[in-house]
């Protein structure tokens, strides 16, 4: 099990507990438990809409791949520990991470 905490665009905050899933991206955790994540793209590395700055346990995450670190780049609200939820998957890299939804779209 994962514990992994979300602060959402309106301010609220949830934690949530998680079955390791590495099929399974954060992004459609996020939109399974209906957090403001568009996810225009259906996890294509292509929209942004899925973008969220990870707040604690960014260093334990895997390194991105070269679609997501383009995507990222044209971000307007790019920071130091953002990712695409949509590349990360729901695997030990997670658990403990606290996370900030940022959603935008350039
Ligand atoms: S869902 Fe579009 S970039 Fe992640």
């Amino acid at each position: 099990m994962l514990k992994i905490t979300v602060n959402d665009t309106d301010g609220s905050s949830k934690e949530l507990e998680l079955e390791v899933s590495p099929s399974t991206s954060l992004m459609e955790v996020l939109v399974e438990n209906e957090f403001d994540v568009p996810a225009i793209c259906g996890g294509m590395a292509s929209c942004g809409t899925c973008h969220v700055e990870f707040v604690k346990g960014f260093d334990k995450l895997p390194a991105k791949a070269e679609n997501e670190e383009f995507m990222l780049d044209s971000l307007p609200n790019l920071v130091d520990h953002s990712r695409l939820s949509c590349q990360c998957k729901v695997d030990e890299s997670l658990d403990g991470a606290e996370i900030k939804i940022l959603n935008d779209s350039f």
